[in-house]
């Protein structure tokens, strides 16, 4: 019997095309994090399972955990997200670190969900955040920067929504307006997050078994506001309306105009505190969140430092990738090999010499060392998809002119090293 060529379910192999396309996601996640200030970090794949216990997912942490005991008995698991790690370092240097802090990651996160499409058990998800701002400054700066991420992909504000809720006003409505007790304030926002997921009636029953026929009638009706100005006049009377009023209208005068209230918006997680956002496609085919975040001010504290103000989300690469997709955004990616060398006669040291001057130059250049025919060492260069072809040989060498050959255009021309490297050089400016 042989062994399986495919990798592990819900996980991808990147082979050099796909590679590719994920340095450049990967390189806009990188310019844009990094034009707002944004330093990158790292951290290990393996945590200590206890940091995802007191705050994360009740999911997450039960069913989509790959946890395991190592050899010294230590309770572990493969990361299934990045916050409670960004806060275990926040905590670790709470005294040293220089605040606001800004910090960027696109870390590989492990859940054991079912795979589907937008779904694996492996995908990698940038995450910005920023440290040691309390006012909503912080939250307009993380939403601008992931709207700002949406356009250098190309992408226009009808193709996509940003979502935006209060944590502090769904717990006021829950706690203060229907007085439910805590547990069933917290398993009410689990449901209320699980609300689009689930059939309609299942969720009306659940609720009823949860809050009571008549309080149930009454919390779906509060659910059902499709702005802030149709919420009950009580409600409204609340604080977090009026900071979500104030997030909103930062926004729109900031040139983020396609932000709404979403008074279902619950984000799964247990540490958030107050404003929570999410970013959804507007393609039917793909209806799911693209990225997830909000203000999670207790988190750092868990870890035995003093509290620090922490605003930041995760943005996927699996629905990202299906977003460019569907919109028709991702552009052609190149290989980041600029030349492909046939030889003509067999390679020898002054072939060396001009090979290591193309290479001197700044080009990228793979030499084809199967000793085939020129015809066949010409078919694999567009079989990897390499642009330009030089052919060297006895004659080349003597005469110092070197055959060029653009494969896109199949354009060829005689031209000596400093030719060729400028030719390929204004070729990639103009990609
Ligand atoms: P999250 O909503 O679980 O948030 O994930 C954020 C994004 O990661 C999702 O919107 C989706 O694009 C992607 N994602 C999550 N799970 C999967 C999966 N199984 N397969 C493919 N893509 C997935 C968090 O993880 C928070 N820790 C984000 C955050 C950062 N909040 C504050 N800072």
């Amino acid at each position: 019997m042989s062994l399986s060529t495919q990798p592990y379910k819900g996980a991808r192999d990147f082979y050099p095309p796909e590679k590719r396309v994920q340095k450049y996601l990967f390189s806009v996640m990188r310019k844009v994090a990094e034009s707002y200030g944004y330093e990158e970090y790292d951290a290990p794949i393996i945590e200590p399972i206890d940091i995802y216990l007191a705050k994360s997912s009740n999911e997450i942490v039960n069913e989509q955990t790959y946890a395991f005991d190592d050899r010294g008995g230590r309770k572990v698991t493969l990361r299934p997200e990045m916050t409670p790690t960004v806060s275990r370092m926040v905590a670790a240097q709470r005294q040293e670190l220089a605040y606001p802090l800004r910090w960027y990651s696109i870390p590989n996160l492990w859940r054991y969900e079912r795979p589907q499409r937008g779904r694996l058990r492996e995908h990698w998800q940038l995450n910005v955040d920023i440290f040691g701002v309390t006012g909503l400054q912080a939250e307009l700066e993380i939403i601008e920067l992931a709207n700002k991420l949406l356009l250098c992909y190309k992408a226009t504000p009808d193709m996509y929504v940003i979502r935006i809720n209060s944590r502090k006003l769904v717990e006021y409505i829950l706690k203060d307006y229907f007085k439910f007790e805590s547990d069933t304030v917290l398993k009410c926002i689990r449901l209320i997050d699980r609300k689009n997921k689930i059939e309609n009636d299942e969720f009306k029953n659940l609720l009823v078994e949860l809050t009571g026929e008549e309080k149930s009638v009454e919390l779906q009706s509060v659910l059902e506001a499709v702005s802030l100005d149709s919420l009950p006049e009580d409600i409204k009377q609340h604080s977090s309306v009026n900071e979500v009023k104030d997030l909103l209208s930062l926004l729109a005068r900031n040139g983020v105009e396609n932000a709404t209230f979403d008074i279902t918006l619950m984000r799964g997680f247990d540490y958030y505190t107050d404003i929570v956002f999410e970013v959804f496609d507007n393609h039917p085919d793909n209806p799911r969140a693209m990225f997830g975040g909000g203000r999670y001010d207790g988190l750092v504290g868990l870890f035995g430092a003093e509290p620090v103000a922490s605003v930041g989300f995760g943005m996927g690469d699996v629905t990202l990738l299906d977003f460019l997709i569907v919109h028709d955004l991702l552009p052609p990616v190149h290989s980041e090999t600029d030349a492909y060398v046939v030889l003509v006669n067999e390679i020898n040291d002054q072939t060396q010499q001009v090979i290591t001057s193309l290479r001197d130059a700044g080009l990228n250049v793979a030499v084809d060392l199967s000793t085939r025919s020129v015809d066949s060492q010409l078919k694999t260069a567009i079989k990897k998809g390499i642009d330009f072809v030089v052919f060297i040989g006895a004659e080349e060498i003597s005469s110092g002119q070197f055959t060029l050959k653009n494969l896109l255009t199949r354009e060829e021309t005689k031209a000596s090293v400093a030719d060729i490297v400028t030719t390929i050089k204004n070729n990639a400016q103009k990609q």
